[in-house]
């Protein structure tokens, strides 16, 4: 998986919008030299800036052994529930259908599942997944944090973390939860945002459409779009473009992504993505029925 990490799906050829499902979404196992400690993984998207994919993990199923990315992940929960531990300072966070959490580079991270159906989530990981010339810990033989045992690294203090800001609005946007700098400085710690530290704002006047951002900052921008259903017309987003690689992958009702430029339409449904290359203008529409409810990811630039 490595050699395909950075180039998927375009191989060595130009990234041009497309519409990525059916064969576009390549599954794999991780790790892939140890299928017993496996999950299953449905990559979107790698390119040099942005990796997008969905992981899942059965009831009662972790993996091992703990993750570690030279860039920002972030999740997304699709399904189900989530808990992952730091094998390092001992933080566990949980996190469930709709919420999201920020794991700064070089934090170490091993996923669980506690609950008692499927876990699905989106990963998102900027701008490098796979560190080159490290050495990982050894956990090997019960050496993580855990109960009755003594973290690796301990947090010294609360205070010693970069915390949310109250009252945010759309000025935050670009360091949200936290200032990017600030979280890698470390100590490593986890953000987990669930609904009330969503940043919320409005894009569009004549064409409101509502923005929820679970992260912004120097590396990716990540938000839910939720664009209401027409009336006597289509609904359609106000144009915008981005200084990046965008994605747009649906999570209910129908999209369609329109680029005025080229006029180029996409059709998309839920499971499926969009990729709009770096500085095409498009318009997001919705020819549905229902809310259409998406999730917009853009690196580095918003
Ligand atoms: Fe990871």
């Amino acid at each position: 998986m490595e050699s395909i990490f950075g180039r998927h799906p375009f191989g060595n050829k130009d990234k041009e919008a497309c519409v990525i499902k059916g064969d576009l979404i390549k599954p794999y196992i991780a790790p892939e030299n140890d299928p017993f400690y496996s999950d299953i993984n449905h990559l979107y998207l790698s390119t040099d800036r942005i990796t997008v994919g969905i992981f899942s993990l059965p009831p009662g199923a972790s993996y091992n052994p703990p993750d570690i990315h030279s860039g920002d992940e972030a999740y997304f929960i699709l399904e189900g529930e989530l808990t992952v531990q730091n094998p390092v300072s001992g933080q566990v966070e949980c996190i469930k259908k709709g919420e999201s959490m920020l794991v700064p580079a070089f934090a170490y991270h091993r996923g669980f599942n506690f609950g008692a159906g499927m876990m699905r989530t989106l990963f998102i990981i900027a701008p490098d997944v796979v560190p080159k010339n490290f050495t990982p810990e050894d956990f090997s033989g019960g050496k993580d944090a855990k109960y009755k045992s003594t973290p690796i690294f301990p947090f010294e203090q609360a205070s010693d973390l970069p915390s949310f800001q109250p009252n945010a609005t759309m000025q935050n946007l670009g360091g949200w939860p936290v200032d990017g700098e600030d979280a890698r400085k470390g100590p490593l710690a986890f953000y987990k945002i669930p609904e009330d530290k969503k940043l919320a704002v409005i894009h569009g006047t004549d064409n409101p459409m509502l923005m929820k951002f679970l992260v912004s900052n120097d590396v990716f921008h990540i938000c839910e779009i939720f664009l209401p259903s027409g009336g006597t017309r289509s609904r359609a987003s106000e144009i915008d473009s981005h200084k990046g690689d965008s994605l747009v992958f649906v999570l209910e009702s129908g999209m369609t992504v329109f680029l005025p430029d080229t006029r180029t339409t996409f059709e998309a449904f839920p499971g499926e993505a969009v990729f709009i290359p770096e500085n095409v203008t498009y318009h997001i529409l919705n020819h549905g029925a229902s809310t259409l409810h998406a999730l917009l990811i853009a690196a580095p630039e918003l």
